[in-house]
């Protein structure tokens, strides 16, 4: 069974090279972003020199967000309630070398119980723009303990400016890496119960990385990883981009 969010990950090249031309401008409707990000949960790596393309690092500071405890453990609770049934009965995926992502099970669901419902409203809430349309469906990805995703670009076939995703189970370190630059790149400690935003510059000039448990690293500290559930909004493809 092939759902069609899926073709983010499969449909997008390691390095794609359709986020060239376009903007990196993003206006947020609220700024309750600003007031839940943890900037501490992002770090420009050393290999960014300091005087290094400081403008394009301020915005992708600003374009990369990790907002911690953004649901309770009661609401983590309830949205794995509804979804474990449904992962359950897959298995996790390990053997495609050439997958952008290794040691998963997925699905996607856009109907929700009222609790999860209103979580999900949250996040559309405080992640994206007040006129953005979200694609109907969320992702839901659940990684083994050791599995991991490579660096990838979302296509924008599938998905638009915004992605957020809701880290249940497990913390990890998200990596940004620069399309072209990879020495530009960053760190983004997602604790559990987080939730991160990335759109803009983050989103397009970047690839992004959930890094596996073995290379895992925080601040010079092993992050151990276990398993870990995204549930992950998306807004829709520009008009332009869709299939
Ligand atoms: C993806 C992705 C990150 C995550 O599905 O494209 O990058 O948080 N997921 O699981
Ligand atoms: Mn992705």
């Amino acid at each position: 069974m092939r759902i069609l969010t899926f073709s983010v990950l499969r449909n997008c090249k390691l390095k794609s090279a359709l986020f060239k031309n376009l903007s990196v401008e993003v206006s947020y409707a609220k700024s309750e972003i600003d007031k839940l990000a943890d900037p501490n949960l992002v770090e420009i790596l050393p290999s960014w020199k300091e005087d290094e393309e400081v403008e394009l690092r301020s915005a992708v500071l600003k374009q990369m967000r990790v907002l911690p405890n953004f649901i309770t453990e009661e609401e983590e609770a309830s949205l794995l309630g509804e979804v474990e049934p449904q992962l359950k009965r897959m298995r996790y995926e390990f053997d495609h070398w050439d997958n952008a992502i290794e040691g998963y099970r997925e699905t996607e669901r856009s109907q929700w119980n009222a609790q999860n419902s209103a979580v999900l409203a949250r996040v559309r809430a405080v992640a994206f723009p007040a006129q953005a349309q979200l694609l109907p469906h969320a992702h839901v990805l659940d990684l083994a303990p050791a599995g991991h995703i490579r660096p990838h670009v979302d296509a924008v076939r599938f998905c638009g400016d915004t992605i957020a995703g809701l880290c249940l189970l497990s913390r990890a370190v998200m990596r940004l890496a620069h399309a072209e630059r990879a020495h530009l790149a960053l760190d983004a400690l997602l604790p559990r119960r987080c939730l991160y935003v990335m759109t803009g510059a983050a989103r397009y000039q970047f690839s992004h990385a959930l890094l596996g448990g073995a290379h895992s690293a925080w601040r010079g500290e092993r992050v151990a990883r276990s398993r870990r559930v995204a549930v992950i909004a998306r807004q829709r493809p520009a008009p332009e981009h869709r299939p």
